[in-house]
């Protein structure tokens, strides 16, 4: 019998010697997708407006992130100062547009409308003019008003924030 006959077949088998490793290792990616799942699931982001929340139905907070970080009404219907910041405690109170029409002979909407006062006065139109397409008045809005199709939901949440501004 030769020397190395005697070591390899004392030696454990290598499979043998692996198996604390691959469980460990095992141990460590259950516990890692177990943390990262967490902390989507905590849905705790560093964004400024806070993290998107879960469409399960209409709801205000959902209706702040739609105006501020989605749509951008907040950018079109807030006044702002002279150096073009937007007055925080006056969001959505109407405001001149700064623009004139790019589009030869296409009319432009000098100004855009208090929304704060539209939705406590006519949710329902708010919520059909972000749905259709269709103003208070039958027409479409002019631009720069974008013609939003937004589902039912989002339509709502939208409105129920605008009404819950003081
Ligand atoms: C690019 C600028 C801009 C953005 C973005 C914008 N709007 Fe407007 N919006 C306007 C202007 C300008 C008007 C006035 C249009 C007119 O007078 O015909 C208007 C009109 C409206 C009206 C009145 C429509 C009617 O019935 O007469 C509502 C309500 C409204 N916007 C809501 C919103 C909401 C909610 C959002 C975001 C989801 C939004 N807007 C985003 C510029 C904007």
């Amino acid at each position: 019998m030769r020397i190395a006959d005697v070591v390899e077949t004392t030696a454990p088998p290598r499979r043998a010697r692996l198996g604390p490793f691959i469980l460990v290792l095992a141990l460590g990616v259950a516990f890692g997708i177990g943390t990262v799942v967490r902390a989507a699931g905590s849905g705790q982001g560093d964004r400024r407006g806070g993290a998107p929340p879960a469409s399960a139905g209409a709801s205000v907070e959902r209706g702040r992130y739609l105006t501020h970080e989605v749509a951008m009404c907040v950018q079109c219907h807030s006044p702002r100062d002279g150096s073009g910041r937007i007055i925080e405690d006056q969001e959505f109170r109407g405001a001149p547009m700064p623009l004139r029409s790019p589009y030869a002979g296409a009319a432009f909407a000098l100004r855009a409308p208090d929304l704060r006062e539209l939705a406590s006065h006519s949710e329902d139109a708010v919520v059909r003019l972000l749905e259709t397409g269709i103003g208070r008045d039958g027409n479409r809005p002019q631009l720069p008003m974008p013609p939003f199709r937004m589902n039912h939901e989002d339509a709502q949440s939208i409105a129920m924030y605008l009404r819950s501004l003081p």
